[in-house]
């Protein structure tokens, strides 16, 4: 069941992101991650981005796969009229109404590890390191390129969305953040958009983070297909469930025959993820093959 809170007080900016997140408070004192409605109509989703966020996690917490909370938090005019700043576009544009909030766990983001060098992530003891195959398998099946993908140049975007939670002294455990961009973003409907990239024609690659996962020896065949399996058991009424819990003022901008069509692809992209998974593990480059298990 998903929840609804109320923002109580503002606490300030997070440091990155395009969607201006801003960090509140619920009424027992919890820190939230929160995204605007507007900042949602604003991005390149074309007004998708919170309802792919909240989708996205969700289906991802269904799979036992390792993401923050996700929940609908109200933000009323008293609060805003006391941070006036969080009307305008730096801070996100709120508006009073129902805004998306991710649970604030302390962390280190990958990005954070590239600059002080990956190695330095190989000493660390990570708790969870099979989780990785998760994400990978996961944002594949969703098609989310925003998990730290690697560029044509060999460089690395948005690795701040991948957390290493700092839950006990010397533990770190993978987190995945930040799901606005899954199903491709705006689910590539664009009539003059790539027809490479329409619904129903998805890259047939791998997603996530993979090379610093095989660097660290993380990456594990059977674990993708493991988690596979899992993803294989989610039915139409489990996404539908999850589609009707998201507010209607995040869907205003999403032709209802639309979110049928997504769902019924993703089923059917959920039976296409193994072959592309073995595919990807054969031609993976020999330097990126160290440590890959096969079965
Ligand atoms: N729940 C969270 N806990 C801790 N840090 C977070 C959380 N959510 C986001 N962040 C940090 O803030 C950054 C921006 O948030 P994100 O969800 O990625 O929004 P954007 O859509 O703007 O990229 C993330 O890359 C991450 O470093
Ligand atoms: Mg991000």
């Amino acid at each position: 069941m998903h929840v609804y809170l109320n923002a109580t007080s503002y606490e300030g900016p997070l440091e990155e992101g395009n969607s201006h997140a801003q960090i509140f408070l619920d009424e027992a004192h919890t820190a939230w991650v929160v995204k605007s409605v507007t900042s949602s109509r604003l991005g390149i989703t074309h007004g998708r981005a919170l309802f792919n966020e909240f989708v996205a996690t969700r289906v991802a917490e269904l799979l036992g796969l390792p993401v923050p909370q996700v929940a609908i938090m109200a933000v009323d005019d008293p609060l805003l009229n006391a941070f006036p700043e969080l009307r305008t576009p730096a801070s996100g544009s709120f508006s009073a109404g129902l805004h998306l909030a991710t649970r604030y766990h302390q962390g280190i983001t990958l990005r954070a590890f590239r600059t002080a060098g990956v190695p330095e992530l190989a000493q660390r003891k990570v708790i969870n390191k099979l989780d990785a195959n998760g994400v990978v398998t996961f944002d594949t099946w969703l098609c989310n390129p925003d998990h730290a993908d690697e560029t044509e140049l060999g460089l690395y975007e948005n690795e701040g969305n991948l957390l290493f939670e700092t839950t006990r002294p010397g533990e770190l455990r993978l987190m995945m953040l930040d799901h606005g961009q899954a199903f491709t973003g705006d689910w590539h409907d664009r009539a003059d958009g790539d027809p490479v990239r329409r619904l129903g024609s998805w890259p047939t690659r791998l997603m996530g983070h993979y090379e610093v996962f095989v660097r660290g020896r993380w990456l594990n065949v059977t674990s993708c297909v493991e988690w596979l399996a899992q993803i294989q058991k989610v039915t139409l009424a489990d996404l539908k469930r999850i589609v009707n819990e998201v507010p209607a003022a995040w869907r205003e901008e999403i032709p209802e025959g639309e979110v049928e069509k997504l769902l019924l692809y993703l089923l059917v992209r959920a039976t296409t993820i193994e072959k592309i998974v073995y595919q990807e593990f054969a031609t993976m480059p020999e330097r990126l093959r160290r440590g890959v298990t096969h079965p």
